[in-house]
C-alpha cells in the first residue's frame, strides 16, 4: 500500500499528465486535489493524444478517478470533457468516476469576471489567466459565498445563494459594463448540468479512507506547478490555489500521514505561460528553439510558452517546501540538438550571489542568473529506455542535476509516448 503525490516543480506543464498515466498502471485510484480546468494534461498512447483538464489522468487507464474537495468544478465544462473522452472510447461511469460533494462550483459569472478583470488591467498588470473563472470561484469559496455540490439538496436555498452571489458581483460589473448579469438563465443551466452529473457525486474523504483501509494504492495528481502556488509562487502572477504537495491532503481529505512518496515533475529546461518573473528566460533564438523543438504551446489556451534554462534554485525550494523525495526529469530529448546546455546554479541579486531562491521574486529585484555550461550530447535520445544507452553527456547532465539539487531522479522521460522512459529506480507503487 502507498500513497503517491505528483506535483509540478516549475510553472506547470512539466509533463505531469504523462507521468500520472505511466504510474497509474499500478494505482488503484487517481485523485485531483486542487485547481480546475485551467490544467491541461497530455497523454500520448500509440500516437493518440488525450488532453485532460478536469478529469483525473487515471481515467485513461480506467482507474477509479476522484475529484477531491479542493478542486473548483465548472459543471458545464466537465460534462463536455466527459463527452469528448467518451468519444475516444474511454468509459466514464459512476463506478470509475467520483466527485466530492464538497467541491465548489465555477459559475458562468466567474468566467465572465475573470476575463473582464484581465481586459481592464494594463499590459504589465495582466496575469494572463486561462480565463476559466478559477480565481473568482476560489474567491467566492474563501469569502463563504460559494456554492458546493452539496447545496443542490434544496433548490430554494440554492436559488437564494445564486441571487446573493450575482448581486454581490453585479455591483462591480454594472460599474464597468453598465449592465448587470441575470442569475436566472445561469441557474437553470447549472441546475440541468448538476442533474447530469449527480450520479458521480459522493463523499470522497470516506472513499479514500476505505481505500486506504484496504491497502490500495492511491495517486494524487497535482495541477499547475510550484511557482504558481498562491503562497509560495511568484505572486501575484500565480493561480488561486496551493499547488504544493501538502495540499493533496487538504484538497481531498486524505490522511496526511499516508503521503509517503512525493514525486516532483521537472522539465529539463523551464517554461512559463502567462505573465510574471522568469529569471532564466531566454527571450532570443535559444528560447525560440526550445519552444519549437519542445512544441511549447499551452494545452488549454494554445498560447506560446515562454522558454529558458533549468533553474536549480527554483527546484531546491520546490523540493524542500513540497517534501519531494524523488524527481522525474521530462523532455530530455528536447535538448538533443543543443551544442551547449546551461543550468542555473545561483543568482546575482542586487550584486550579491545567492544560492537559495530569494523571497519576493515578483518585486523589482535585479536578478541575474549565473550558469554552469555543460557540453550537449548532440545525439538522439528520443525513446531511450536504459540510462547506460544515453550519450555520456546526457548522463552527466542528469547526474549534475541530482548533485546540484540534492534529490535523486527516479524517472527520465525521453519522449511524449507512454513507454518512452528510463526508470532509474522503483517508485513506491
Ligand atoms: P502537464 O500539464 O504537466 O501534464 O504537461 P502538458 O501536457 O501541459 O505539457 C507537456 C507536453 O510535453 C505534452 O505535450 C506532452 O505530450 C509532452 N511531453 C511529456 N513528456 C515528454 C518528453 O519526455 N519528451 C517530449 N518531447 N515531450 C514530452
Ligand atoms: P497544468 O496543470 C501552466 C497559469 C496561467 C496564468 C496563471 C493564473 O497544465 O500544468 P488561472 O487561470 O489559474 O487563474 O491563471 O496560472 N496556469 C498554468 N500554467 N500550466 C497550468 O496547468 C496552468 N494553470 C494555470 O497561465 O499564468
Ligand atoms: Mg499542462
Amino acid at each position: 500500500m502507498s500513497n503517491l503525490v505528483i506535483v509540478g516543480t516549475q510553472w506547470g506543464d512539466e509533463g505531469k499528465g504523462k507521468i500520472v498515466d505511466l504510474l497509474a498502471s499500478s494505482a488503484d485510484a487517481v485523485v485531483r486535489f486542487q485547481g480546475g480546468h485551467n490544467a491541461g494534461h497530455t497523454i500520448v498512447i500509440n500516437s493518440e493524444t488525450f488532453k485532460l483538464s478536469l478529469l483525473p489522468s487515471g481515467i485513461v487507464r480506467q482507474k477509479l478517478s476522484i475529484i477531491g474537495n479542493g478542486v473548483v468544478v465548472d459543471p458545464i465544462h466537465l460534462e463536455k470533457e466527459i463527452g469528448e473522452i467518451t468519444k475516444k472510447n474511454i468509459d466514464v461511469n459512476s463506478t470509475n468516476f467520483v466527485i466530492s460533494s464538497d467541491c465548489f462550483l465555477i459559475l458562468p459569472i466567474h468566467k465572465y469576471i475573470d476575463n473582464l478583470r484581465e481586459k481592464q488591467k494594463n499590459e504589465t498588470k495582466k496575469i494572463g489567466t486561462t480565463g476559466r473563472g478559477i480565481g473568482p470561484a476560489y474567491e467566492d469559496k474563501v469569502s463563504r459565498r460559494g456554492i458546493k455540490f452539496s447545496d443542490f439538496k434544496n433548490y430554494k436555498i440554492l436559488e437564494e445563494k445564486f441571487i446573493s452571489i450575482y448581486n454581490h458581483h453585479n455591483v462591480w460589473i454594472e460599474k464597468f459594463e453598465g449592465k448587470e448579469i441575470s442569475y436566472r438563465n445561469d441557474f437553470e443551466i447549472i441546475l440541468k448540468s448538476y442533474q447530469n452529473l449527480s450520479q458521480y457525486i459522493d463523499n470522497t474523504w470516506l472513499l479514500l479512507k476505505q481505500l486506504n483501509d484496504k491497502n490500495k494504492n492511491i495517486m494524487f495528481e497535482g495541477a499547475q506547478g510550484f511557482y504558481l502556488d498562491l503562497d509560495h509562487g511568484t505572486y501575484p502572477f500565480v493561480t488561486s490555489s496551493n499547488t504544493v504537495a501538502a495540499n493533496a491532503s487538504i484538497g481531498s481529505g486524505a490522511n496526511p500521514m499516508r503521503l509517503k512518496k512525493i514525486l516532483g515533475i521537472t522539465k529539463a529546461y523551464t517554461t512559463r505561460v502567462g505573465n510574471g518573473p522568469f529569471p532564466t528566460e531566454e527571450n532570443n533564438n535559444v528560447g525560440e528553439k526550445l519552444g519549437k523543438v519542445g512544441n511549447e504551446f499551452g494545452t488549454v489556451t494554445g498560447r506560446k510558452r515562454r522558454c529558458g534554462w533549468l533553474d536549480t534554485l527554483m527546484l531546491k525550494k520546490a523540493i524542500n517546501v513540497s517534501g519531494i523525495n524523488g524527481l522525474v526529469l521530462t523532455k530530455l530529448d528536447v535538448l538533443d540538438t543543443f551544442k551547449d546546455i546551461k543550468i542555473c546554479t545561483s543568482y546575482k541579486v542586487n550584486n550579491q550571489i545567492v544560492e537559495d531562491y530569494p523571497i519576493n521574486l515578483s518585486e523589482d529585484l535585479n536578478v541575474i542568473p549565473i550558469y554552469e555550461t555543460l557540453k550537449g550530447w548532440e545525439e538522439e535520445t528520443r525513446g531511450i529506455k536504459n540510462f547506460e544507452k544515453l550519450p555520456l553527456n546526457a548522463q552527466k547532465f542528469i547526474k549534475k542535476i541530482e548533485i546540484l539539487v540534492g534529490c535523486k531522479i527516479d524517472i527520465v522521460s525521453t519522449g511524449p509516448e507512454r513507454d518512452e522512459n528510463i526508470i532509474m529506480r522503483k517508485i513506491f507503487i
